[in-house]
């Protein structure tokens, strides 16, 4: 008879603990072994649950043990208007803007972190720790059960994919898509994809197509702009670079919900309701992809991937109606307009 040792809980065949192995913790997830990939990149196993400070306020689904946010539920229901935003709320001490400031501050470490050979996890301990660092919950933590605090999207992942124990390459395009949620109640939603080492030329050009969609349709907000007209911006830009358009996931309205009205499709001859006007937040957030512009989920019920296993790249702004046009609130610092930087997507 063996001598009983002393166990760590037996695997649920989705996590483990960091002290495992390299070659364990790389492994891939139980539910993996049964599902057909449409590419190349493989899940990974995750690290446990990571807390959140019992003083930071926390979103109502936080705590929901679906994740189910009865807040947004309840205004799906009962609201099809876009909530128009003040002074007060945009610029208290915790107003929406700061939410976005905290949003871009953390995005800007998440990216600092991102090199070949750091897991995926280890951005999501960075992104974790700076929003609680800056007095705020990260917002993905829990939204209807997704299991950690930030969105990483390497290659062929369109958006939604999970921090995990996979190390990045070099060669990799990986989007991390951050939200804050601050003291005063409100999300600040923006994302950014990043060429990590030597990405050949077909991955350059699409990381710069999606910058340029979400640069070229931001160009168009203003009082009176048609919501639906953003998708035909975004599918000529895309397009002229030979990149297609997803249609499954939108952009959308943000502030004290994470997503609200309006709903914002990125491709062209949509039937977007709504009118754009002074107050109105909202995030834009185009995934273009190098192939088909179709998507499948992983059977962690969650990373979406193009159905042909090409890849995606995506930028998100969370943005605000002005008098005469839109205030980017995740802007960079003095970058009132979006402004390629070659340095600060590579990595
Ligand atoms: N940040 C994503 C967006 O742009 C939403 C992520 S929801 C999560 O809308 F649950 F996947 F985190
Ligand atoms: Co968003
Ligand atoms: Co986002």
């Amino acid at each position: 008879m063996e001598a009983k040792r002393s166990q760590k809980a037996p695997s649920d065949g989705i996590t483990c603990d960091p002290s495992e192995d390299a070659t364990t913790r790389q492994s891939e997830p139980e539910w993996a072994k049964f599902y057909y990939f449409s590419g190349d990149l493989r899940p990974a196993l995750l690290s446990p649950k990571r807390a959140v400070p019992s003083s930071i306020r926390r979103p109502d689904y936080a705590d929901d043990r679906r994740g189910v946010s009865m807040s947004e539920q309840r205004d799906k229901a009962n609201n099809k208007a876009i909530r128009v935003y003040g002074t007060e709320e945009l610029d208290a001490e915790y107003g929406l803007r700061h939410a976005c400031a905290m949003g871009r501050e953390v995005l800007d470490l998440g990216g600092k972190a991102l090199r070949p050979g750091v897991t995926t996890d280890e951005i999501d301990r960075v992104v974790h720790e700076a929003c609680i660092e800056r007095d705020c919950y990260p917002s993905p933590l829990n939204y209807y059960n997704f299991p950690k605090s930030v969105c990483t999207s390497v290659n062929e992942v369109i958006c939604h994919g999970i921090p995990d124990y996979r190390e990045v390459q070099d060669g990799d395009i990986v989007n991390i898509d951050v939200t804050t949620f601050n003291r005063g109640g409100y999300h600040g939603d923006l994302n950014e994809t990043f060429c990590v080492g030597n990405v050949d030329e077909d991955g350059q050009k699409l990381v710069r197509t999606a910058f340029d969609c979400l640069k070229e349709s931001l160009a168009m907000v203003k009082p009176g702009t048609l919501y639906r007209d953003l998708g035909t911006k975004i599918h000529k830009t895309a397009k002229a670079s030979g990149c297609t358009v997803n249609r499954s996931y939108c952009g959308h309205g943000i502030g004290s919900l994470f997503h609200t009205a309006p709903n914002i499709p990125h491709y062209h001859k949509n039937k977007a309701k709504g009118i754009m006007k002074p107050g109105h937040v909202f995030t834009v957030e185009p995934m273009i992809n190098l192939g088909v512009p179709g998507d499948q989920t992983w059977n962690d019920h969650w990373t979406a991937v193009t159905t042909d296993g090409k890849r995606s790249a995506q930028f998100e702004h969370t943005v605000l109606v002005t008098e005469d046009g839109c205030e980017i609130l995740t802007a960079r610092d003095a970058e009132p307009v979006m402004c390629w930087n070659q340095e600060l997507n590579y990595r």
